[in-house]
Parts: C-alpha cells; structure tokens; sequence
C-alpha cells in the first residue's frame, strides 16, 4: 500500500510519550474523607469498597494515609452526631467538619477543601431549609434565600477552623455570591470558592447517601439540581458563579457528563473541576469484583478521559489507588 499518512508511527513506545496530549498525576486530584462524629472505629461503606467513614480521632491519621500516596488535597464531608430542621451541626464551631479541619491543618500539610451543604445535617436530609408544608405536599421545596444566609455561616465556620477552600454544592440559586460576601466580610477574602456549578440530579450519587446519611427523607432534588436532559443550561448555571466569583467551576457527575466538562473548558477561563462520583467508583468496582474489567486500568483510564475532556482538576474515590499506581 502506498499510504502517505500512517497514524500508527507514532504509536509505539519510546514516541508515544512525547506526543500524548494528556497526564495524570497525584496534583490533579482530590481526595474525599468522611468523618463521622456517631463512632469511635472506623466504618466500612458497603458500596465503595475501599472508603470508609472515620471518627473524629482518626481524621488526621486518615488524612497521612491519602498523603502518603502522593495525593496532596482532601475535601471533607460530615455525619453529624445529630440533625434538625436547620441543618445547626452544618455551621456550629463545634461541628464535626469544623474540629476535622482544625486538627487536620494543625497537623498535616494537607490542602483542605470543605463541602458546604446541609443535607447531611437536616433531619428532612434536604440541602436547605424547607418550606413550612406538609411532608407529603407535592408543591413542597427548599426555600432557597432562607437557606443563603446558613450556607454562608457555614463556609465561615469552615474557613474559621482552617479551610483552604470552600465548595458549596447546594445548587441553591445564589449561594456564591452569599458566600463570598460573608467570607470577606469575616476576613477571608483570600479563601477560594469552588462551586458545583453544573451539578446534576443524578442517580450516581447514591452510594454516597448512604456513605454520609444524606438521603431525602421525602421527596428528591429534581427542584434544585439539574435536569440530565439538559446541556445549554450548564452554561447559564455556570455564568451565573462566575458572576458571582466562583474561583473553580465543578461539573458533577464526571463522566457521564463530559460534554459539559467540556463545553465548561471552551466557554469559560476558569480552572475546571470535576467529580467522578460514588456511583462511578461503585460500578467499576462490582464489575471487577466479577472479573469483567481490570480495576487499576479502567479508573486510570476514567480519570484520564476526565482530564482529556477538560478538567483541571478531579475529585474522586480513585485519587488514592491511581497516584499510587502513576
Ligand atoms: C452534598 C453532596 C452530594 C455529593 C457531594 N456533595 C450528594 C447529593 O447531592 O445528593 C455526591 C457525591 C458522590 O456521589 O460521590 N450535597
């Protein structure tokens, strides 16, 4: 054959390398850490072998374990020893994320980011304050500028124990703009926002429910997250927090919604997160507990084509495993 272009030479060892357009490495990611304020030992989570929800004591030892794999940045979520209608444990001084974030950047050199939402500590497990309606009411939702000012108490309770960054993920209309007011206000002005910007209602989220006890008692976040169906709105939701000065924008989940990671990377000049969720882990997992993919090369691969999609940046289960493997 006489073919002038022969894609294949530059794909053995030794060349392919050096024309790769796309790395991993341990800097890009973010580990998350459940600590949970119920119990002295630590928790196995059934649906993401491998996680586990750790207690208040051994927050910093859990946190020398994802540093040892050269993963440099962890971001924290809370089960609270109680909950109430006002989420109260999401902004107290006292709360659980509150005294990890102290213990853990007096005593590690870990980056510590905070999710702030208060679904895991509303008895209702909605992430905000409900309307006064009856639980069975069709029209019932979160209110959404009742909730603004707790979400803001709560990234400054967070940066007042020491957080290096905040990622509010309520999807409340607004909420970047409340935070960062009230972060500069208390003097935090150099305290970043990531923002779930694109945050989807989706069914991938739901090994993490019950890894940090955050499922709606009733009803479901189709009012407040957004509709799968929809593209051209990540747009709008995403301008919106750049508005309001989101430092780092999230497209949540990761890989079913790449397209939105990368229309994310295209649209917009800011630094671009993504977060391969509970479900994605899960599912990689059974079918390797069954012997149908190989674990190590499918997460490597995921987070790979996270990256080759746009993201700068990625929050995921697999950042201990994979940097070790790098
Ligand atoms: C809190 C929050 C959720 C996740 C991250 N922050 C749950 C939800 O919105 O239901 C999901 C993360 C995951 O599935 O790994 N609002």
């Amino acid at each position: 054959m006489d073919l002038t272009h022969r894609p294949r030479r530059l794909r053995r060892d030794g060349v392919r390398g050096l024309v790769s357009e796309t790395s991993l490495s341990a800097s890009d990611l973010v580990a998350p850490v459940f600590v949970d304020a119920t119990t002295d030992e630590r928790q196995p989570i059934e649906s993401m072998p491998g996680h586990e929800r750790v207690p208040l004591d051994d927050a910093v030892a859990r946190v020398e374990e994802v540093l040892e794999t050269g993963v440099e940045a962890v971001i924290l979520f809370g089960i609270p020893e109680s909950k109430d209608e006002v989420g109260s444990r999401a902004y107290a001084d006292d709360g659980v994320v509150q005294e990890a974030t102290r213990r853990i950047t007096g005593e590690t050199d870990a980056y510590v980011i905070t999710d702030v939402c208060l679904c895991e500590y509303t008895s209702h497990g909605h992430c905000g304050v409900v309307e006064d309606h009856a639980a069975d009411d069709p029209d019932l939702t979160v209110d959404n500028d009742e909730t603004l000012d707790l979400l803001a108490e709560t990234a400054v309770s967070h940066a007042e124990a020491g957080a290096e960054m905040v990622a509010p993920s309520s999807m409340t209309d607004g909420m970047v703009a409340a935070i960062r007011e009230a972060l500069d206000d208390a003097g935090f002005s150099d305290i970043p926002i990531m923002s779930y910007a694109a945050k989807y209602e989706s069914a991938f989220y739901g090994p993490f429910r019950d890894a940090a006890d955050g499922a709606p008692a009733f009803g479901d976040r189709r009012h407040y997250q957004m509709d799968p169906a929809n593209r051209r709105e990540a747009g709008r939701e995403v301008a919106l927090d750049v508005e309001q000065g989101a430092d780092v924008l999230m497209v949540k989940p990761a890989l079913p919604y790449l397209d939105i990671v990368s229309d994310v990377r295209r649209e917009f000049d800011r630094p671009v997160a993504a977060y391969n969720v509970s479900g994605e882990y899960a599912m990689l997992h059974a079918a390797a507990e069954q012997g149908w993919l190989d674990l190590d090369a499918v997460a490597r691969e995921s987070l790979l084509s996270i990256k080759r999609a746009g993201a700068d940046l990625i929050i995921t289960y697999f950042a201990e495993d994979v940097a070790e493997s790098l």
